[in-house]
């Protein structure tokens, strides 16, 4: 079985690790390679993906321009309007979405509930789109906040969730019970945060979506603060959890899967 992950750059990229240690617990033959891929050329990775793949994963900067060289869509994907995990039916190329469901794995797998919770967002960019719309069907009520406020409007009307902003925001924060950081503000820059640390909420949890560091400046000081953190490892182990099912029919073994990418971050 022929899998891959096609994006641009790629040489970060955790999934190889993750995939070939789920692929081998399982007693699967195949391999799972970096397809790395330049926008000018995307169009003859997914013609090779429908000659020679069973699926494969798809990253920035492609998510979204893929989708018009796809078959067909889940429905996920097509609310979200981003596809993570393609997989070949004969042929046909149906594109997913597995960010979303990913991240309310990793939210339960952590006992962070989120049903009826008041969730806030930072951050309006694609991983936004795919936790907010993820969070909002698990009966979350959800509020998106973003630098650009005009972004964060936008993607509040289209998935029909609420939005703040900078004059509601550190109200909304302090009665919140779960923050979500989807903003690569952690990754950038480590000594940075996406939120002064006396704006942080009173009670509840604090998720970062960022796994390297996976302690970010955020995660820290929410710790020190008394809140329970997560980390994105969680999330970006389950996105691949789920996408090696749907490509094989097999359930994972996630433990191998968390022990490989825990590995694979220590070489980056
Ligand atoms: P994607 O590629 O997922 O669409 P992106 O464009 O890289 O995302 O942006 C991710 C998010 O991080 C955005 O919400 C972005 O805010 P803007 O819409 O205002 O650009 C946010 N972000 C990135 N750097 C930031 C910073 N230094 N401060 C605050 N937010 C930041």
């Amino acid at each position: 079985m022929k899998l891959g992950i096609i994006g641009f750059p790629l040489s970060h990229s955790l999934s190889p690790v993750m995939q070939q240690a789920a692929l081998d617990a399982a007693g699967l033959e195949g391999s799972y390679r970096l397809l790395p891929t330049q926008p000018e050329f995307l169009r003859a990775r997914v013609q090779e993906i429908r000659r020679e793949f069973a699926g494969a994963n798809v990253t920035l900067p492609h998510k979204e321009a893929i989708i018009p060289f796809l078959d067909e869509l889940s429905d996920e994907a097509r609310a979200i309007g981003a596809v993570n995990t393609i997989v070949n039916r004969a042929g046909l190329l149906v594109g997913l979405n597995t960010d979303a469901p990913g991240f309310l794995k990793s939210l339960e797998e952590a006992k962070i509930a989120y049903k009826h919770k008041r969730v806030l967002l930072l951050g309006a960019g694609g991983a936004a789109r795919a936790i907010a719309y993820a969070l909002k069907k698990g009966g979350a009520k959800v509020l998106v906040h973003n630098r650009t406020a005009e972004r964060a409007e936008r993607l509040a009307e289209e998935l029909g969730v609420g939005f703040l902003s900078n004059a509601t925001l550190s109200h909304a924060l302090k009665t919140c019970d779960v923050l979500v950081n989807t903003t690569t503000v952690g990754m950038k820059n480590p000594a940075a945060s996406p939120l002064e640390a006396n704006l942080l909420p009173m009670r509840g949890a604090v998720v970062d979506i960022v796994y390297n560091p996976q302690t970010t400046r955020l995660l820290l000081e929410a710790g020190n603060a008394g809140l329970k953190t997560l980390g994105g490892l969680p999330m970006l182990v389950w996105q691949g959890a789920l996408a090696f099912e749907l490509w094989t029919g097999h359930k994972p073994q996630v433990g191998a899967m968390y022990k490989a990418a825990q590995t694979g971050l220590k070489d980056l």
